[in-house]
């Protein structure tokens, strides 16, 4: 299969695809769920929900109510219930016998090892809950979390569980003016950092951008905690700033966990919209494990006893928080956490870990899979990698030829893989096909999962036929989903609740094909997806247009083979821009965005225009400068203001 099928009309390519993967025998008669689950569950779906929450979860408190839905979209679930989800993650499993069991093998990018037992993890997390309460953060305070991916991220986030102080992670690609702004909206109290952490084998820093972004008064933050992993110098200021390491070695390591509410806020994170303010997506305590800890179970047929699990996102998305920090830890499993790229020192190193620690389940996104494709098969070929059993894909569509390159390559013609489809707001694995159970297809997540009502409905919320396309959206509450957007009800209303009645609009296009299975294709809304990560078109717009050189600013997600899309910007300068040239006012302006918001944000082309496509009313047509950046003849533009226009930027290009 070509290119064209990922960058061509995916709609019509993926109609063709027909190939099935039925689960082995032997995998199936093993398989922690057999196919009576989907009925089980049809059958009474709270119930359901409620048997899942009192057999994965050590309740303190039982719950008296399944599901609050009394006043919707605000859903209550497990309502009078008290959990804590660090007792849940660690206490418990030491408390079982399980102590000596490794919770993490820690892998940093410079070749360092750490292997941590839930015993000793358990002790961590009690003498950093110990540190933060003497700091005075208490119950429902919140804590902004700023680290590289090493074992003190989940420490942190489990001693505020524990605590049932609020974490709201910001992925460290994001810059000072980002964190800042978080810090802000969530009014955070403490901000837990290190000084930095590597990149292809040079340090990184962290620290200065907090520093930056606490620079300006009139911010809540009264600590900055630091932990030591780069070794390079930083700015101390005295007073606020206090290292990770006396912290804990002065704090007790005897710590009790009480049981928090079930609907008690557990973390907040930030995602992109449509509009230029991110969202503070809240989630709370019991519904959120419930799910997560099932689903992982489920998806990835999980064995504590013998599985290795590696799931490579990085702790500042959602998958890191559900799939990193919960779910491994409240199911007991052993996992692998990887500090680095996957290049650093050479393009094997992903391969080498599943080697060394004989990882059985690997959860990670198709832009990673694509780059490996391109990397060539001869690489992770160099390694053994039979340990593998279950492969997982999150983030965006993986297209066929890469899902079969991952089966093949990755998974010895043999492992299934599980195309899981969730978001940020989901909390947890919503469409997925259950290893053991499901004749899988390469490209389509394919089944709602037990207990989820997921839907494909068209224009006027109506479900589709089989065979048809529309909109993807949940039917039903399930336990996971975001409660909230931080200090935001009405947005949270408008956002997800308006466009549907009494249902949950996702933003996805979705297609049942001609067996019902869900085929995801894609946002259908101004959200982009680069490298799984998810930025917003307008806040990328808002950022050029608050550098002095930029007038106007529209900004397009353009397909792109690797990273699925890529950032396309179209600027108009104003006359009186500094700029040399287009080439430098490209650099300065993707360094801009760089600043405003992150790296991760920058786009990757900036293409300088003297005027933009807009309809009679004014508004940018963003879907012809997709089909410019993309290469194609934008076609009909008649119904633009100035049909000379898309000529104009197409000549100009071609420049
Ligand atoms: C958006 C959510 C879920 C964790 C990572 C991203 C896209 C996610 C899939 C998939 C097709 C997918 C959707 C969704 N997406 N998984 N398996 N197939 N698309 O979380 O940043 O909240 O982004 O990612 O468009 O809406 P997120």
């Amino acid at each position: 299969m070509s290119q064209e099928t990922v960058k061509g009309d995916a709609f019509e390519n993926l109609l063709h695809e027909e190939r099935q993967f039925p689960p082995s025998a032997e995998f199936a008669a093993a398989a922690n769920l057999g196919p009576e689950i989907y009925a089980e569950a049809d059958a009474d779906r709270q119930a359901f929900w409620a048997a899942q929450a009192r057999s994965l979860l050590t309740w303190s408190k039982d719950f008296e109510q399944t599901l609050d839905w009394s006043e919707p979209p605000f859903a209550k679930w497990f309502v009078g219930g008290e959990v804590n989800a660090a007792y849940n993650a660690l206490d418990r499993h030491v408390e079982n016998g399980l102590g000596d069991r490794v919770a993490i093998h820690f892998e940093g990018e410079p070749g360092d090892t750490e292997t941590i037992t839930y015993a000793e993890l358990t002790e961590r997390v009690k003498r950093a809950a110990n540190a933060f309460e003497a700091l005075g953060v208490a119950k429902g305070d919140r804590v902004a979390v700023y680290l590289p991916m090493i074992p003190e991220a989940v420490v942190t986030m489990l001693a505020c569980a524990r605590i049932g102080a609020v974490h709201s992670v910001v992925f460290g690609g994001f810059s000072a003016d980002a964190l800042r702004s978080r810090i802000d909206d969530a009014e955070a109290k403490l901000v837990v950092t290190a000084d930095g952490t590597f990149r292809r084998g040079k340090p990184s820093s962290l620290k200065p951008a907090v520093d930056a972004a606490l620079e300006a008064p009139g911010h809540t933050v009264q600590n900055v905690v630091v932990v030591r992993r780069n070794g390079e110098d930083v700015a101390w200021t005295e007073g606020r700033d206090l290292h990770w390491s006396e912290l804990l070695e002065a704090a007790s390591p005897e710590h009790t966990a009480v049981g928090h509410d079930a609907e008690h806020p557990l973390f907040i994170l930030y995602t992109s919209g449509t509009t230029g303010k991110p969202k503070g997506i809240l989630h709370t305590t019991g519904g959120y494990l419930t799910q997560t800890a099932f689903t992982h179970s489920a998806v990835f047929d999980l064995k504590p006893e013998t599985d290795v699990y590696w799931c490579t996102a990085d702790v500042g998305w959602v998958t890191g928080h559900s799939y990193v920090a919960y779910a491994p830890l409240v199911n007991g499993a052993t996992q692998v956490m990887y500090e680095g790229t996957p290049d650093a020192p050479h393009q094997g190193r992903w391969w080498e870990i599943v080697q060394k620690y004989k990882v059985s389940i690997l959860y990670t996104a198709p832009t990673a899979i694509r780059t490996f494709m391109k990397w060539g098969r001869e690489i992770p070929d160099g390694f053994d990698l039979s340990s593998l059993r279950v492969l997982g894909s999150v983030g965006e569509p993986i297209n066929p030829e890469a899902w079969m390159w991952y089966r093949d390559v990755i998974g010895g013609g043999e492992a299934p893989i599980v195309d899981t489809w969730w978001q940020t707001e989901t909390g947890a694995i919503m469409i997925a096909p259950l290893p053991g159970i499901t004749a899988t297809k390469p490209g389509s997540a394919q089944v709602p999962l037990p207990g989820i009502a997921v839907d494909v409905v068209d224009e006027n919320g109506q479900s589709v036929p089989d065979g048809h396309g529309g909109f993807l959206v949940v039917r039903e509450p399930w336990p996971s989903m975001l409660r909230t957007i931080w200090g935001d009800p009405e947005r949270f209303k408008d956002t997800y609740w308006s466009r549907f009645e009494g249902m949950y609009f996702a933003g996805d296009g979705a297609k049942k094909d001609e067996d019902g299975d869900v085929w995801l294709l894609g946002r259908v809304d101004d959200v982009m997806n680069v490298s799984g990560h998810r930025l917003s078109t307008t806040e990328i717009e808002s950022a050029l247009v608050s550098h002095p050189w930029v007038a106007e600013a529209a900004v397009v997600g353009a397909a792109d083979e690797t990273t699925g899309q890529a950032v396309v910007a179209f600027v108009i300068l104003r006359s009186d821009a500094q700029a040399g040239s287009g080439d430098e006012a490209a650099a300065e302006l993707r360094n801009h965005v760089g600043k405003e918001i992150g790296p991760i944000a920058k786009p990757k082309h900036v293409l300088i225009v003297p005027e933009l496509p807009k309809t009679r009313s004014g508004k940018i047509m963003r879907r012809l400068l997709k089909d410019v950046a993309e290469g194609r003849d934008p076609g009909d533009a008649t119904t633009l203001a100035d049909p000379g226009v898309m000529q104009q930027i197409a000549a100009d290009l071609r420049k």
